[in-house]
């Protein structure tokens, strides 16, 4: 296996993008800043304990229109929270728009999010449990090959790394899983739609990623001895990676902050890398947009 991370030391989130890094990216690879940190002022120290989560919620998230959900603490201090937050995501969306500038007016981006919670101490259900392998894949947003693009910061006071595994590039896995995949059925997907299980139609993509990423979770010999390497990112780090294409899972580590942005499918410098192009290659029929499923 090639190193799924590549290391760039940069300390500014000020970045002039090279077209190797973008490639990188398109890969399936984790961009690591060691040296680039999002900077928790003094006053905003005691906003890092697990009370400032509501208890339903799983993580803090603040939209663009300034809203902030799933937080705790006093009014007080999820003002506070919401600026810290609104902080990350300028921050973040200035280092996507110059460390990938093809991108450029092309991304989406989701609420930014705040995750409070110990990693290692979560307790959760096989195919909730992030501590196993998986590639990101939504039950109940379909996305036709969107893409899913990530940044995140381990926002750690006491210096303890955010601990992940990653693991081999998706043709790989995919070439791997796909055969225990059960077949896309149209019937069901509208069934699925009818009863708002879904927000939208799920199409064979959409499928077929849920597929991949239930049977790599249930897959004990993989998660024990697939190709893996253990990546410690360190407190005061960040790291962007396509989060339906690289292969990871989270084992410790608590204070993230966290931007996901969405390009829209083949809008990738080489859409022929992406998940959707490679499953599509693997599959041999296309699995989104018109025609796709009819009949099955
Ligand atoms: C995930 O996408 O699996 C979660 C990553 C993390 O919490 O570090
Ligand atoms: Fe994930």
């Amino acid at each position: 296996m090639n190193s799924p991370i590549v290391e760039l030391d940069l300390a500014d989130w000020r970045v002039a993008g090279r077209t190797e890094w973008t490639a990188a990216v398109e890969a399936g690879r984790v961009l690591y800043f060691p040296h680039l940190a999002f900077e928790v002022l003094p006053t905003e120290r005691a906003l890092l304990r697990e009370g400032m989560l509501s208890p339903q919620s799983r993580n803090v998230s603040l939209g663009a229109d300034g809203v902030l959900k799933g937080a705790g603490g006093s009014a007080a201090e999820q003002a506070q929270l919401a600026a810290m937050v609104a902080r990350f995501r300028q921050q973040a969306l200035q280092l996507i728009d110059g460390l990938l500038p093809e991108y450029r007016g092309l991304l989406r981006a989701a609420p930014t999010s705040f995750r409070p919670r110990q990693v290692e101490t979560r307790r959760q259900s096989v195919r909730a449990d992030d501590q196993r392998m998986h590639v990101d894949a939504f039950p109940s947003r379909p996305n036709y090959g969107e893409r899913i693009l990530r940044v995140f910061a381990n926002i750690n006071p006491a210096g303890a790394p955010r601990v992940w595994r990653v693991g081999d590039d998706f043709e790989t896995v995919a070439r791997q899983f796909l055969p225990r995949a059960k077949p896309y059925r149209l019937w069901q997907a509208k069934a699925l739609n009818a009863l708002h299980v879904t927000k939208s139609l799920r199409s064979e993509y959409d499928h077929l990623m849920l597929q991949l990423h239930d049977a790599m979770k249930r897959d004990e010999a993989y998660q024990k001895s697939g190709a893996q390497v253990s990546m410690p990112f360190a407190a005061g780090s960040v790291w962007v990676c396509y989060s339906d294409q690289a292969t990871h899972a989270v084992m410790s580590g608590q204070f993230m902050m966290e931007q996901t942005l969405y390009l829209p499918p083949g809008r990738e410098v080489d859409p022929q890398a992406s998940p959707l192009a490679i499953l599509t290659r693997l599959v041999g029929r296309p699995l989104v947009g018109v025609g796709a499923g009819v009949g099955r």
